[in-house]
Parts: C-alpha cells; structure tokens; sequence
C-alpha cells in the first residue's frame, strides 16, 4: 500500500449497511398506531428489537405481532407516559428485558384541540404541555443518562411544522413542538460528547386518528390541501426513511437538527 492511500479503508461501508440497525434495541412511545407504529416497524425492518410504550395494552400487542412477524423481537410496556412513577416504571422495565437502549423514539403526544387561542382552557393547555413537553423531556432525560454509560445513542422526538410556523387554532399545540424543538437542540449540545444524537423529524399534516377529524373537515381539510404545496396530507409511511435515517448510523453527522417533512409547508 502507497504512502497516498494508507488511511483509504480497503472496503467503506456500503449505504445499506449505514442504515442497517442489526443488533440495536429500540425503544419507541406512542408506537400503538399512527406514526409510532409505523416507525417501529421501519426500525423492526431494518433489524431492530423493539420495545414499544403506549396505554392501550391490546393494541401495543397487536404491533408487537407485526414485530415479531419480521423475525424481531417485541416487548410491550403499558404505561400513561404523563404519571412520572409509570414512565419511570416503563423504562426500568425496558431495560430489564433488554439491557439497554440504542435508539430512543419520543413520540407519544396529543393535539386535543383546535380552537381560537382566546377560548383555550387552563386544563387544555395543561393537558398538551403535560404530555407533549413534560414527559418528553423526562423520557429522554432517564433514557440519556443510561445511553451514555452504554456509550451513546440516538434520540429522535417528533416536532412539527407547527415548531416553526404559526398554525391559527392550534397555538398551544404549536407552543408545545416549539419547545420540543428547543430541548432537540439543547439535549443534542448537552449530550454530544458522550455520543448521544438528537434530531427531531417535524411532519407536516399526516393521516393519523390525531389528524383525521380536522382533514375530513370540508373546510378545514380543503384549506391544509391548499396551504400544503405538494397538495395533500402525508401518510404516516412517509415517515419511515427519516426515521431509520435518523436512528443509523447513516446519521452519524447529524444532531441538534429538526428535519421537515412537511410536503413543503415551511418552505412558503
Ligand atoms: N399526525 C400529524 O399530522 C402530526 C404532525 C406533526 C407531529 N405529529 C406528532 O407525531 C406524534 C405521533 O402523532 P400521531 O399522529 O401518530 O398521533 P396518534 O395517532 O394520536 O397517536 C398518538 C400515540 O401517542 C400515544 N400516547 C398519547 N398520550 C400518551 C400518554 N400519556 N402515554 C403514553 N402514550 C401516549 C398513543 O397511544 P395510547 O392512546 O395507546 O396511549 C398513540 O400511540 C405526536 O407527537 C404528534 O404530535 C403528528
């Protein structure tokens, strides 16, 4: 070997290898429907064991089979993410059965409302705070600190369009990915040298249970059809590249960033 080309590995890792999760445990919330289970079982595809954290025991199962149906392992964790003593219980419980966490999905969260901000309740805003912000950060907080005696990891949250532009009736849901956004950033400089990344994905509108109310809406539908420039709602599985991206080390450049896909929302 020349002197020229001494440091050239002989083979660099193929792009399919970068994005495999072979060997990894992952552990995502809010994976019983909607963007969650589709997540999950993009990282279950890309060789992933998945733990999944959702109220609804019966459902959780339900994707845990489709898990299992790709030759992964599942475990399901029944816990209300809001109560600190079950969300602690959740992650205890994960690491029992797993021994750690490589890649952490906090995606558990709630848009209840659609309402003028000057007819919004204390109790709503509390409600979507609680959920969206609180246990967000205490999730990733408890995971973090195991990811770093482990070595590292990767920690994805769900933002939103709705992070960086201003949504009429949805003011505090928008307040509440704003700062999600905004631990992304911090958590990704606080944790860093430990080599735990975080990058949020940001969707725009996609056709979940949250969504489906306001895009039937003859209105309102037609009015996010309009102000979305590819013209339509996103489906959940438009999601699953970004998300397999963002727990590889396809990714191993990349932290403290929020990843839009919003059919070009943000862009006007
Ligand atoms: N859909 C969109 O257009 C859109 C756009 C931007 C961002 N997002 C974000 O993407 C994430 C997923 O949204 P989605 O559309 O998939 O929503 P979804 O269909 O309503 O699903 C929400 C998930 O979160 C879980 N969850 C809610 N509260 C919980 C709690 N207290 N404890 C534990 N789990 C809880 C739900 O499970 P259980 O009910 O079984 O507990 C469910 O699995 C959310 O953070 C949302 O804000 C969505």
């Amino acid at each position: 070997m020349s002197e020229e080309t001494a440091d050239i590995p002989a083979k660099l890792p193929s792009v399919f290898e970068q994005f495999s999760l072979a060997g990894r445990y992952a552990l995502v919330t809010g994976a019983s429907r909607g963007i969650g289970r589709v997540i999950a079982l993009a990282l279950a595809d890309a060789g992933a064991d998945l733990a999944l954290v959702a109220r609804s025991a019966d459902r959780l199962e339900q994707v845990a089979e489709e898990v299992r149906a790709r030759g992964r392992r599942a475990i399901t964790v029944t816990a209300d993410l809001v109560k600190m003593d079950e969300l602690t219980r959740a992650v205890e419980q994960v690491y029992a059965a797993f021994g750690r966490v490589d890649v952490l999905v906090s995606n558990a969260g709630i848009s209840p409302i659609w309402k003028r901000s000057t007819e919004v309740t204390e109790d709503e805003w509390d409600a979507i705070f609680a959920t969206n912000v609180k246990a967000n950060f205490f999730l990733c907080t408890n995971v973090a600190a195991r990811m770093v005696d482990h070595g590292g990891g990767s920690i994805i949250t769900l933002a939103s369009v709705a992070s960086v532009v201003g949504t009429p009736r949805m003011a505090v849901y928008g307040a509440s990915k704003a700062a999600v956004a905004q631990l992304t950033r911090t958590f990704a400089l606080e944790w860093a040298r430990h080599h735990v990344r975080v990058n949020a994905i940001a969707p725009g509108y996609i056709e979940t249970d949250m969504t489906s109310g306001v895009l039937e809406h003859p209105y309102f539908g037609n009015a996010i059809r309009q102000a979305t420039p590819l013209g339509r709602p996103g489906k959940p599985e438009e999601l699953a590249g970004i998300a397999v991206y963002l727990a590889s080390d396809a990714s191993s450049y990349a932290t403290g960033q929020l990843f839009l896909v919003d059919g070009g929302i943000a862009a006007e």
